[in-house]
This record gives C-alpha cells, structure tokens and sequence, in this order.
C-alpha cells in the first residue's frame, strides 16, 4: 500500500533535484555571461585611459610623465567604476563568483604592460611611441590569455596586425556587427553544445581615432600603417572573449 506514494514521492524529489540543476545550470550562464561583459568592459578602460592620456604620453619635451602603473591602476579603476558602477578595489557581492579573480588578474596583466613600456613612455626627444590603445589592449589580452582558460583578443575584419586575424567564428559576428547600430554591449553565444561562451564587445572610432584610421584612404599615418578611410561611429574592431565552461 505504500509502495504507490512512494514511487510518487522519488518521482517527485527527482523532478525537483532535475529543476533545481537547471536552474543552477542557467545562473551560472548568466554569471559567465555577465564575466565576459565585465572583462571587456575593464580591457576597454584600458584602451580609454591610454586615449585619454596620449598627448602625455606622445610629449617629446618631456622625460618622466608620471604614466606609471599604479597611477595608470587608479584611472582604469575610475573609468571601469563610470562604465560599469562597481568599485574592483572593494566591492564583493556585486560581482559573480570568479569574476573578480579573473578581472583582478585582467588589471594585473594591464599593469603589467604599462610597467613594461615605462622606457618607451618615459623617453624624451621622441614624439610617437607606438604605445596607443591598440598596442596596450592586444598586449593585455595576450600576457591575460597566457595565464587562463579564458581568453580575450581584440581583432577587426581587415587588421594592421596580423596576429588580431579573426577566426571564422569572429569574422560572421564583425560582420553582423558592422550593419547593425552601435551599441555598447556585447553579442554573447553559447556555442559547442553550451561549453564554450562567445562574447564579442563591439569598438567604434571616436574622433581621435581617425588622425590614423580616416582619411584620406591609402595615405600612411604617423604609424606607418595605411589609414583605413574610417568615419565617426564605424565598427573599428572588437574585444573578443572566449569563455569555456570549466574554466576554474
Ligand atoms: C597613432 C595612430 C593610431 C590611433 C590614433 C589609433 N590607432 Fe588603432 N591602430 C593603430 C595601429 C598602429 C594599429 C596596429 C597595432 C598593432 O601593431 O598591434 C592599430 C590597431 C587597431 C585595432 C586592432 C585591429 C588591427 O587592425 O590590428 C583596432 C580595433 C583599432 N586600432 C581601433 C582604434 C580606435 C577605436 C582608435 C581610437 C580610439 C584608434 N584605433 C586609434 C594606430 C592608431
């Protein structure tokens, strides 16, 4: 007589671990989804606090600019707080579990570069120095990526450096991206039977951008590149993140 409630009651309590794995399944994409934004967000910061401080840093009259990587550390961490309204330095509870591990080794990655580039910075005579918020972002993204599972790269459809190519998964969301309107947050996908998450975070040239990148078309910049032809509000690139499941 009491075997009938009981299978009912097994049945029950598995349909319930069943949800509730699930559910746990989808937050945890959700967080992995908001890591990715969050990473991309922090490289940007980056790439802008180099923009921001180019006139600086290109200043032949002056030796030490007083770029260094902690004074660098406070502007990223000002300019991540404007775009994302957390505070690395103290916040916890904001953040999805291992994203801040991940963006504190982001941070010390791109402090790392500015440390290394400090000679560079800090030379007088000479006004261009390659160090633009290109350069700082692929050289970031590449000492993180070394260190992690998780892997961050900017690229664009036509690149000046070979080694931002995109992969063909790249490619397709570029140019998806170019035809659409400009918007600041990331594409996201889940792709491999939901192992890997794809996020691509698009960038668009501002006025500073096209000094190098506009026109006239052809004609080399101060970098020696071929300007690209590029106006206000076009797709420049994009930070793109790979994120695979077990990545802890
Ligand atoms: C001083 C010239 C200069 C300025 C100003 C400049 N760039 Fe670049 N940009 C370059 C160079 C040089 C590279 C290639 C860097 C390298 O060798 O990795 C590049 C590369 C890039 C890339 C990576 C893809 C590629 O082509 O390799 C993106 C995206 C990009 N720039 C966007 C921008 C944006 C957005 C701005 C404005 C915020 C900007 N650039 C300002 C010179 C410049």
């Amino acid at each position: 007589m009491l075997l009938v409630p009981n299978i009912i009651l097994s049945l029950g309590l598995m349909l319930i671990l069943l949800c509730a794995q699930s559910g746990l399944a989808q937050t945890s994409q959700k967080e992995t989804e908001r890591t990715a934004e969050l990473l991309a967000t922090l490289l940007d910061a980056g790439r802008v606090v180099v923009e921001q401080n180019q006139p600086l840093i290109n200043d032949p009259r002056r030796g030490d600019k007083g770029f260094s990587p902690d004074v660098f550390e406070r502007l990223v961490l000002d300019e991540f707080f404007h775009q994302a309204q957390i505070d690395l330095k103290t916040s916890s509870s904001s953040f999805p579990p291992h994203a801040k591990d991940l963006l504190t080794r982001l941070l010390l990655a791109s402090k790392e570069v500015v440390a290394d580039a400090q000679f560079v910075i800090n030379q007088r005579g000479i006004g261009y120095k390659n160090f633009i918020p290109a350069t700082f972002g692929s050289q970031a993204a590449r000492k993180f990526s070394k260190q992690s599972k998780v892997t961050i790269k900017q690229t664009t459809l036509d690149p000046r450096n070979l080694r931002n190519a995109p992969d063909a998964y790249e490619e397709t969301v570029l140019k998806r991206l170019a035809h659409q309107p400009a918007s600041t947050s990331p594409l996201v996908e889940w792709i491999d039977d939901g192992r890997l998450l794809r996020a691509m975070m698009p960038i668009y040239y501002s006025e500073d951008c096209l000094t190098c990148h506009g026109s006239p078309k052809g004609m080399l910049d101060i970098s020696g590149y071929p300007r690209e032809g590029a106006q206000v509000g076009e797709l420049a690139g994009a930070i793109s993140i790979q994120i695979p499941v077990d990545h802890r």
